[in-house]
C-alpha cells in the first residue's frame, strides 16, 4: 500500500492527514497518509526513503520547506523561484520538489472577488510561506508589496528572490489595500500590536492562520469595517494540488470536506 506523509516540526496540529485520508477513501485509492515530526539531521535519510519507494510522496511544512531542496533532483519552476517546497513527487526515478502553496493562495483570493491588480499589499511576517504569497501576488500584478518582520534581516533576505520589495520596520504601519498576517501571532490568541483603526474601510484583512478560524487580527479588521478571510481555502487548495500531483485525480471540495477542518 502506498504511504504518504507530511513532515514538519511541530506537526501535531497538522490537518493534512484528515483531509488527504478523506479524499483517498472517497476516491477508492488504496493508500495511507500520516504525519511525522522530524529533526533537521533526519531530512536527508527521510528523502532517501522516497527514492527507495518506501514512501510514495510527501508534503513539507514549517520549518523544512527550504531544507529539503538540496536532496531533490529537480524543482518545479515555482518551487525554484520561491526556494520553497511543500510537495515532493517521485516520477520515473526523479525526485521533484513542487510548490502548491502558490496555487492555494491564488485560488483563495480568486474566490473572494477582490481584485488585487495595482493594489498595495502589506505582509506581516517573513516565514516559510511568504515567498509563495509574494509570487502569487506578483502574478496578480499588484502594485506594491511591503514586508514587515520582527527580524528585519529575514524580510531583507526575501529581496534576493524578488525585486521591488519594500521593507518596513516591525511595529510601523503604512496605508494598504490588503494586509496579510503571515506571522504565527494569533495561533494562541496573541494580539498584533498595530493600530489599524485610522486606515479606513474597504480593505482586505487576510490571515494565513485558519485554526482558530478568527484571530484577533481578523476581528480587528472586521470591527473596522473591512473584508476578512482566513487561511482555510488556501490550505484546502494547496492540498488539492498536491493530491492531483500524486494521484492524477481532482478531489472534491464541498461542505463535508470543509467540516474536516473545523476543529475550533
Ligand atoms: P519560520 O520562520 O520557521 O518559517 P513561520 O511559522 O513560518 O516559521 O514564521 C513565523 C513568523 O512569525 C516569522 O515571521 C516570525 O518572525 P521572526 O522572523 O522575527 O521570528 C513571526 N513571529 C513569531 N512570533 C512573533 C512575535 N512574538 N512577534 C512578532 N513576530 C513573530
Amino acid at each position: 500500500m502506498n504511504k504518504y506523509l507530511v513532515i514538519g516540526n511541530p506537526i501535531d496540529h497538522s490537518l493534512s492527514p484528515a483531509l488527504h485520508n478523506h479524499w483517498l477513501k472517497e476516491n477508492n485509492i488504496n493508500a495511507t497518509y500520516d504525519k511525522i515530526k522530524l529533526e533537521d539531521h533526519e531530512i536527508k535519510n527521510f528523502i532517501q526513503n522516497i527514492k527507495e519507494q518506501k514512501v510514495a510522496g510527501c508534503n513539507v511544512t514549517v520549518p523544512f520547506k527550504k531544507t529539503v531542496i538540496p536532496f531533490l533532483d529537480k524543482l518545479s519552476p515555482e518551487a525554484d523561484q520561491t526556494q520553497s517546497v511543500n510537495t515532493i513527487t517521485f516520477d520515473n526515478g526523479v525526485l521533484v520538489g513542487h510548490n502548491t502553496d502558490i496555487a492555494g493562495f491564488d485560488a483563495a483570493i480568486k474566490k473572494l472577488n477582490f481584485s488585487l491588480k495595482r493594489k498595495r499589499v502589506l505582509i506581516l511576517g517573513a516565514g516559510g510561506v511568504v515567498s509563495s504569497i509574494i509570487l502569487a501576488l506578483k502574478n496578480m500584478q499588484v502594485q506594491e508589496i511591503t514586508i514587515s518582520n520582527r527580524t528585519r534581516e529575514k524580510a531583507e533576505s526575501l529581496r534576493v528572490l524578488f525585486n521591488n520589495l519594500k521593507v518596513l520596520e516591525w511595529g510601523k504601519l503604512i496605508d494598504f489595500d490588503m494586509v496579510i498576517n503571515a506571522t504565527s501571532l494569533g495561533l494562541n490568541n496573541e494580539k498584533i500590536n498595530l493600530d489599524f483603526t485610522s486606515l479606513g474601510k474597504n480593505k482586505l484583512f487576510y490571515d494565513v492562520i485558519y485554526n482558530p478560524h478568527e484571530t484577533h487580527f481578523l476581528k480587528l479588521g472586521k470591527q473596522s469595517g473591512n473584508m476578512t478571510e482566513n487561511g482555510k481555502t488556501m490550505f484546502v487548495y494547496q492540498a488539492l494540488e498536491a493530491f492531483k500531483l500524486w494521484h492524477k485525480i481532482e478531489p472534491k471540495i464541498n461542505q463535508e470536506t470543509l467540516k474536516i477542518l473545523d476543529n475550533d
